[in-house]
């Protein structure tokens, strides 16, 4: 039996007996050191380490504001760099208020209740529902795992949900030069149908926009979202847009709604938001949403919801960083003209030589594709292994493989990963 007092998430604590964890000695740019070997971090540590390892700027934030404050309570408190990092937040979202907890699934545990007290303050008590797509992933929690549609990770818990209309006619795409990224009318008349038998209980609709990140890296239709955004305001249901994964530039924009230029009434951010140094989360919002919560104490419409951590001072302070170090380093530039064409050009290439993947779909700096005619359920994770022996950290989805490195990895280092990765899929049984 592997036996050491760390139990790992996500992993069944069996496999590690065949297979060791990575032993972490150091980490910088795009590399982790595994027993000071360089492995390449092809997934950006649980795809959060958006400018790479111990980035200068980053580290050097951090530690001016460590000689600072590290962190007081937020409620009755703020402080400059609080302020400073909100205001930048909320000008590059255009939105106006920032809530903050530090794990991606709290800030959608936010935007789900502050969604259904706006209701309860709006005297609209029968919209108590929400709708997602097939194949979302919002999170771990008991509320954020009930609507997300993942099978594995919420059917021992199914007593602890609550119920979510799923939608099913998604328009999955191969990349921006599909057709039904521009035109998914025929799968908007299919969801139509089916939200218009629940508006009228229907409180939000919550998505991950245009990358289903933990349903396979599935990428759909900008039009689809357009689409969706409207029918919402149409008929007064809530959008809250989950860009944990996408948000940050990771798409090759700030937030990946940008592409059907929408803007959410509700927009998770985490992972990339600190380049992954440290844990951060925020829910943005409006000053619509604001002012329904906004009254005399006597009147109970406070938004009670508190995390002893809410608005770190280090973390923001990282934040704040990280999003100057966008603006200094033209991160976005680089992923549209360089990262994005290349991790596509570089996966087609893998494909081609290897002949054993298929179905590739990419956007931004993220790529993936599934492994053709797979002889068994866990070829992925041999890939995994196999990848670490040569040196990338690749981490497949079930038999997915992808790529989503850091948003500044070199080209020298995106070539090496095309070569170990075309090796590790010749070796599979
Ligand atoms: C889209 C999305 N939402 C929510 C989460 C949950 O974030 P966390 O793991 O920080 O709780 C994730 C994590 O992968 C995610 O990809």
């Amino acid at each position: 039996m592997y036996s050491t007092h760390l139990w790992h998430p996500c992993s069944q604590m069996k496999d590690y007996e065949s297979f060791n964890p990575l032993n972490i000695t150091q980490a910088k740019g795009n590399f982790v050191y595994h027993n000071n070997k360089p492995i390449i971090d092809a997934i950006s540590s649980w795809w959060c380490k958006s400018l790479g390892h111990n980035h200068p700027q980053l580290q050097a934030a951090l530690i001016t504001q460590l000689n600072l404050l590290e962190h007081t309570i937020l409620a009755n408190t703020t402080n400059p760099t609080i302020e400073k990092f909100t205001k930048k937040l909320c000008t590059l979202t255009r939105t106006d208020k920032v809530l903050f907890a530090s794990d991606g699934s709290c800030a959608v545990e936010i935007a789900l209740k502050m969604s259904i007290h706006a209701r309860i303050i709006r005297g609209q008590t029968k919209k108590t529902q929400f709708a997602a797509l097939r194949n979302s992933y919002h999170g771990e929690t008991c509320a954020t795992l009930s609507v997300s549609d993942s099978g594995l990770y919420k059917k021992p818990y199914q007593s602890l949900l609550f119920d979510c209309t799923f939608l099913t006619a998604i328009p999955y795409v191969s990349g921006k030069k599909d057709i039904l990224w521009h035109d998914a009318k025929e799968h908007w008349f299919q969801t139509q149908t089916q939200l218009e038998m629940i508006k009228d209980k229907l409180n939000a609709i919550i998505i991950e926009p245009l990358i289903q990140g933990a349903g396979g890296m599935l990428i759909y239709s900008k039009d689809y979202l357009s689409y969706l955004s409207q029918w919402c305001k149409e008929n007064d249901v809530y959008l809250i847009a989950d860009e944990i994964m996408t948000g940050i530039g990771r798409t090759g924009k700030m937030l990946a709604c940008q592409y059907a230029n929408i803007t959410a009434d509700f927009i998770c951010l985490s992972k990339g938001l600190t380049s992954g140094m440290l844990p951060l989360s925020v829910c943005l919002t409006h000053d619509f949403i604001y002012a329904l919560f906004y009254d005399d104490y006597k009147t109970q419409k406070a938004f009670m919801h508190s995390h002893t951590h809410s608005g770190n001072t280090l973390a923001c302070a990282v934040a704040l960083a990280t999003l100057e170090t966008f603006e200094n380093e033209q991160i976005l530039d680089y992923v549209n003209h360089t990262l994005a064409p290349t991790l596509a050009r570089n996966l087609y290439e893998v494909a081609d030589k290897t002949q054993a993947l298929h179905n590739i779909h990419h956007l931004g700096a993220v790529v993936a594709a599934d492994i053709k005619n797979p002889s068994h359920p866990r070829q992925g994770y041999q890939v995994y292994q196999k990848a670490v022996q040569l040196g990338a950290f690749l981490r497949p989805l079930g038999n997915t493989i992808y790529w989503l490195p850091p948003l500044n990895t070199d080209l020298k280092t995106l070539n090496q990963l095309k070569d170990i990765t075309i090796q590790a899929l010749l070796t599979l049984d």
